[in-house]
């Protein structure tokens, strides 16, 4: 059985992620600073699994207790999900992004390459593909940097090709996610933003809930079917899946390797609005406000390689994401709180 040390596992994909791991029969180690979650999301993964999942407060920039974690256990791999996610904070506060997530990573790296524990699974973001020229996006599209949140993950990504160059017995899945969304059918994790969302979902469910007065649509005159964004919404349990999957792909000795981690169908945010309405038989007022700066118009993936080299694929639709959202929303109104 092997063990395997979850960084950032409290958090939205990685307490799902926790969940898949423990339910196919891996050992588990979480680690979190708790800055942007909470323990609770770990003890409702106990309660749906039944099983006790050792949690360690650390922060990635913690290097003495980073080590001790791995004299502590004997590791496999690592599902490297720990990091800062904000592009606006990002934008305000670079040097904070740079530290914790660039600067969390290499000391991650360190550690892991000192306990010869070289298998690593990285969440990258389809961030690194900027505003895309071609849809769907394949793996081998032209990668860059809009701001600086996008520029720690495409600087990991490069970190980490680095170095398996150097060193050919390290394994690296980098895992680039399209737009996670939903939640367990349970309605027992989910998503926790901290204040007013930024993103579409939690926004949605949280107009849906009372709690935030109608959604604003960014711009309606893009070139799209009906003139809003479109992105690749992913079911959160799916993503997870492909977790599992990278996991036995780094088994097989691949060295580096990268994934698009998405549908493969994009959706537009009245799309989204439309199947929320359908799936759940509410209404969600909106507004058309004008475009976000810095939002693409179109961005979703071609997930064919995922599919093929890692036999996986999303399979959960709009529909469930929606009421897997709302399901999570209602039971927890206020979150984990
Ligand atoms: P999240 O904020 O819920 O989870 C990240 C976790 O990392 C949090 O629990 C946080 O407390 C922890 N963390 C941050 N800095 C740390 C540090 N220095 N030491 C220890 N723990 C630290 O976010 P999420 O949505 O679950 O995202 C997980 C990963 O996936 C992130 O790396 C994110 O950039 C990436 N990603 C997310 C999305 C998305 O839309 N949610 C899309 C693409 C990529
Ligand atoms: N949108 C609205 N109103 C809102 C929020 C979003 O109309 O209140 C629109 C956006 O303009 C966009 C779509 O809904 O067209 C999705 O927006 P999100 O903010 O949910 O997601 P993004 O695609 O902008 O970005 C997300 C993450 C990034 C990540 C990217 C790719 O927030 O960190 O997916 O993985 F880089």
């Amino acid at each position: 059985m092997q063990t395997i040390l979850v960084t950032g596992g409290t958090g939205f994909i990685g307490s799902h992620t926790v969940l898949e791991l423990v339910n196919s029969g891996f050992q588990v180690v979480v680690m979190d600073n708790l800055s942007n979650s909470k323990t609770a999301s770990l003890l409702r993964v106990e309660e749906l699994t039944g099983k006790k999942i050792p949690f360690h407060k650390v922060d990635l920039l913690d290097t003495q207790s980073l080590d001790k974690l791995f004299t502590d256990y004997d590791l496999d791999g690592v599902i490297h999900f720990a990091g800062l996610k904000a592009v606006g904070e990002s934008v305000e506060k670079p040097l904070y992004y740079y530290k914790n997530n660039i600067s969390g990573t290499v000391n991650l790296c360190e550690i892991m390459s000192k306990h010869g524990v070289k298998n690593i699974v990285f969440s990258s973001s389809a961030t690194v593909y900027g505003d895309p020229e071609i849809n769907p996006i394949p793996e081998t599209a032209p990668v860059t940097a809009v701001n600086p949140y996008g520029r720690t993950k495409l600087t990991i990504e490069y970190i980490l090709k680095e170095l398996y160059e150097s060193d050919h017995s390290w394994n690296v899945a980098l895992l680039r996610y399209f737009n996670p969304v939903g939640a367990h059918e349970s309605g027992l994790i989910g998503e926790d933003p901290t204040g007013t969302p930024n993103n579409l979902m939690p926004f949605v469910t949280q107009v849906a809930v009372g709690k935030l007065e109608k959604l604003r649509v960014f711009g309606s005159d893009y070139t799209t079917h009906d003139g809003t964004g479109v992105r690749d919404y992913i079911h959160v349990i799916d993503l997870a899946i492909g977790h599992i999957k990278a996991l036995e792909k780094l088994n097989t000795n691949p060295g580096i390797v990268t994934y698009n981690l998405g549908t493969g169908k994009g959706s537009s945010v009245l799309d989204v609005i439309t199947a929320f309405e359908k799936a759940n038989d509410i209404n969600i007022p909106y507004t058309i406000v004008d475009r976000r700066p810095g939002d693409a118009a179109v961005c979703y993936a071609d997930p064919s390689k995922a599919n093929k080299e890692l036999n996986w694929a999303a399979n959960r639709d709009l529909q469930t994401m929606c009421r897997d959202a709302w399901n999570w929303q209602t039971k927890n109104p206020k979150g984990y709180e």
